[in-house]
């Protein structure tokens, strides 16, 4: 009997679902209101259609009425219709009246078991200071959820750049990026003096490149580098995704010790599965168990500061911290973009890997919102950066983004065509480039497009100039001139190209 009941309250929700607002509020609820109380329990699924229609296609003038309504039913004497209303009430949009109106549920009786979860749940939502003061009889996460919003709220956290990390001994840190971009990372970190003199490269895995500090360090430090995608702390490995063992890590004194320490404003973290998906079940365990063990360290997923996540390694799991830096420092001169832009540290390592001859024409032929350009204005030794696309929108953002940078260099836009652009032969020492590859904006000779662009940086690099580009297919140079030096297979984030190096030779 149960089960029909619940059974034609959903078929209820689910037509009325498809209804427009005004049907709903103007027919429906009216109805329901002049109804007895077997017809309003009938009607029950009502309740909970018009918190989601409200939520989609309501009008917001309407919603102190809705939310009036929906507050009446909370005391109406069928228990459904308590819990749609407790379900619907934070859909529509948050207020102390409702927070105070559910609190009062709390406050005059003590509500049987599934009423309570629904109010719980409520509260998680929308519950502010009030909440946190009746916190009793509610359950843990309530008042998790409570607090991180209100820290939310309150203000802002954010990471500590210039903060010293001086108990470092124990954390590894995992620098992941595109798979095939390992040796760029290891290489900047390796040529540079200060990044090596305070970390040591220990180990390589595809995406992942493993280093170990050496020194008192800060994030600033770690942010000098611009190939790797993001950096996190190693906490611990695990032979599985266990709640348990994952919020013992978070809350382990020197990981405590480490949030304090890096994080402006109040401590949240949410947690990612990079391999596993939501995993929605096993958060709320870790977040209530590490909750129960560190108060101050609060799970949120919204706008949190840090990232704990669970990523694969050998056969086991490593438990990872990662600052979640939106946008990243590194790449902060990216004001606008275009649509297929590049990978920003793929745009570092094309750079770095054109080298620096100290007085470098560098021309981008196809620079879009112009990241490789402006990775390779930054390395420094640049007369001149030359710029090509044929959408003009791009031009003006490539543009835009290099005065962002701040760099003080000699430049060129031209808009069109690569192949009509005015460059002379022999004037150019670098090509850096990422090609269209096809994928989303289809290229009806894409084959013909590499050739093109193979032929004419024969025909405009100096003798030792430099072609680094991203090859979406094999085709070779025909040109005996123009020799292909290095080549690495990488992934551009769902399917594989190739990035090379030519060197156009002396003769
Ligand atoms: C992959 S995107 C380049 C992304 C760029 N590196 C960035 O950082 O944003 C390729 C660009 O090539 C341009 N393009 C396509 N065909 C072209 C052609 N024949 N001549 C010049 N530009 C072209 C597109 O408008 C697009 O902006």
């Amino acid at each position: 009997m149960k089960t029909a009941r619940t059974n034609a309250a959903k078929d209820l929700y689910k037509q009325l679902r498809c209804l427009t607002w005004e049907q709903l509020w103007m027919e429906h609820v009216l109805a329901f209101n002049q109804g007895d109380q077997t017809s309003r329990s009938q009607n029950a699924g009502l309740v909970r259609a018009v918190g989601v229609v409200f939520s989609e296609t309501g009008p917001r003038s309407q919603k102190n009425d809705v939310a009036t309504w929906l507050r009446s039913l909370l005391q109406d004497s069928d228990e459904k219709i308590r819990r749609y209303a407790m379900a619907a009430l934070p859909k529509i949009g948050a207020e102390s009246a409702d927070e105070d109106a559910l609190l009062e549920i709390l406050r005059k009786a003590n509500p049987p078991e599934r009423e309570m979860k629904y109010l719980a749940r409520a509260l998680d939502k929308i519950g502010g200071k009030a909440t946190l003061e009746v916190m009793g009889g509610l359950p843990g996460q309530t008042a998790l959820k409570v607090k991180a919003s209100l820290a939310r709220e309150a203000a802002p956290s954010e990471i500590r750049l210039d903060e010293v990390v001086e108990s470092f001994a124990g954390f590894q840190i995992h620098l992941r990026g595109r798979r095939g971009l390992e040796r760029f990372v290891r290489q900047e970190l390796e040529a540079s003096p200060q990044a090596r003199r305070l970390f040591d490269f220990r180990n390589s895995r595809p995406g992942l490149v493993e280093i170990a500090p050496q020194s008192a360090f800060r994030l600033c430090d770690l942010l000098s580098l611009r190939c790797f995608g993001t950096l996190a702390f190693v906490l611990g490995m695990i032979s599985k995704p266990d709640a348990a063992e994952i919020a013992a890590l978070i809350t382990a004194s020197p990981v405590r010790g480490l949030f304090t320490k890096l994080t402006q404003g109040a401590i949240r973290y949410r947690l990612e599965f990079p391999s596993l998906g939501h995993q929605r079940g096993l958060v709320r365990d870790i977040a209530n168990q590490a909750y129960g063990l560190c108060p101050d360290i609060l799970n949120d997923a919204r706008s949190a500061p840090w990232a704990v996540e669970i990523h694969p390694y050998g056969g086991q799991f490593s438990v990872e911290l990662r600052p979640r830096f939106s946008p990243d420092p590194r790449f902060s001169y990216r004001r606008l973009d275009v649509p297929a832009a590049s990978h920003p540290p793929l745009a570092a390592c094309m750079a770095r890997l054109a080298g620096n001859s100290g007085s470098d024409v560098v021309w981008d032929p196809f620079c879009g919102s112009g990241l490789e350009l402006i990775e390779r204005g930054r390395l420094g030794g640049v007369r001149k950066l030359l710029g090509s696309d044929r959408s003009a929108e791009a031009i003006d953002i490539a543009g835009s983004n290099l005065a962002a940078s701040g760099l003080r260099v000699v430049a060129d836009f031209f808009h069109g065509d690569f192949r009509s652009a005015c460059v002379a032969p022999n004037s150019i020492t670098q090509i850096i480039s990422n090609p269209p590859m096809g994928r989303r904006v289809p290229i009806p000779n894409l084959q013909g497009l590499i050739s093109d662009l193979l032929h004419t940086a024969a025909r405009v690099l100096q003798p030792g100039g430099v072609l680094v580009f991203a090859n979406p297919i094999s085709t070779r140079s025909l040109n005996p001139r123009l020799k292909l030096d290095m080549t690495q297979r990488i992934d551009l984030g769902g399917f594989d190209v190739q990035i090379e190096r030519h060197i156009k030779d002396h003769r």
